[in-house]
């Protein structure tokens, strides 16, 4: 649960970047340049998070399903996972942005790994602002391993079953740390979750919309930070 009221702006936005692929399609390119222009975006959308101090962005990348897609389209993201890096390098540092990563990051290639877990390292002092990306993420995948660990703990007479509760499970997550988000934006038009942060979503604000990512920008953010503001956000109490 968080702390924020009605009227607030959200604390933590979560965002399910869908619409790549379509957006290329529409102007007859291929995908990647879809996924190119999604990173021009996720620039834009970062900066309109500090306008709107918004402190916590949480970016589903890749989903743990995505793995399936043809393994030139993987390739190219990889690369621009790569090539994001090194150019936010800079403007991490200077807004003093801390980055994270949730999901089965032992999926990515070891050059890419190697790339996140230094800017991870380098940033994990910073406190101004914190992104965090999803990459090869699942949301059931997080809870079965938070189930496992709790197994571990059982086992090694560390825990008792009787005290699993939500705190417990939350503890175990990829980062427990991070509070819960405020609001979930889906772009593209699609009405599902795609297996994203399934714990986490429990009472976030949804917000989809038909703008495809790559197209998504700051007047974009501007208008689900201000849908979000007029919700009446109640948490099982009454009006
Ligand atoms: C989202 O865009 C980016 C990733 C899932 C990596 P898509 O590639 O899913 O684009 P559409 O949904 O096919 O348009
Ligand atoms: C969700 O988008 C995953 C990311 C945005 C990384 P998908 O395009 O993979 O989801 P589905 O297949 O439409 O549910
Ligand atoms: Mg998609």
């Amino acid at each position: 649960m968080t702390d924020a009221v009605q009227g607030d702006v959200p604390r933590h936005v979560a965002i399910i970047m869908d619409g790549n692929g379509r957006w290329a399609r529409q102007r007859g390119l291929a995908r990647i340049k879809g996924h190119e222009r999604g990173a021009e975006s996720i620039r834009a959308v970062l900066r309109a998070c500090r306008e709107f101090g918004v402190k916590y962005l949480t970016l589903y990348a890749i989903s743990i399903e995505n793995w399936i897609r043809p393994k030139p389209e993987v390739k190219a993201l990889m690369n621009l996972l790569v090539r994001f890096l090194r150019q936010e390098a800079k403007e991490l540092h200077d807004n003093k942005i801390r980055l994270r990563t949730i999901g089965r990051t032992e999926d990515l290639p070891k050059q890419v790994r190697k790339e996140l877990l230094k800017v991870i390292d380098e940033t994990s002092g910073y406190t101004g602002q914190h992104l965090t990306l999803a990459l090869s993420y699942g949301g059931r995948m997080e809870i079965a391993q938070a189930a496992r660990q709790l197994a571990e703990l059982v086992k090694s007479g560390k825990l008792e079953p009787e005290q699993i509760d939500e705190n417990a499970v939350a503890a175990q997550l990829y980062e427990p740390e991070l509070p819960d988000p405020d609001l979930l934006i889906r772009t593209s038009g699609e009405m599902r979750v795609s297996n994203f942060l399934l714990w986490q979503i429990s009472y976030a604000e949804l917000y989809v919309t038909d703008v495809l990512w790559p197209d998504f920008g700051e007047k974009e953010f501007a208008g689900a930070i201000e849908d979000y503001r007029s919700r009446d956000r109640r948490f099982g109490g009454h009006e």
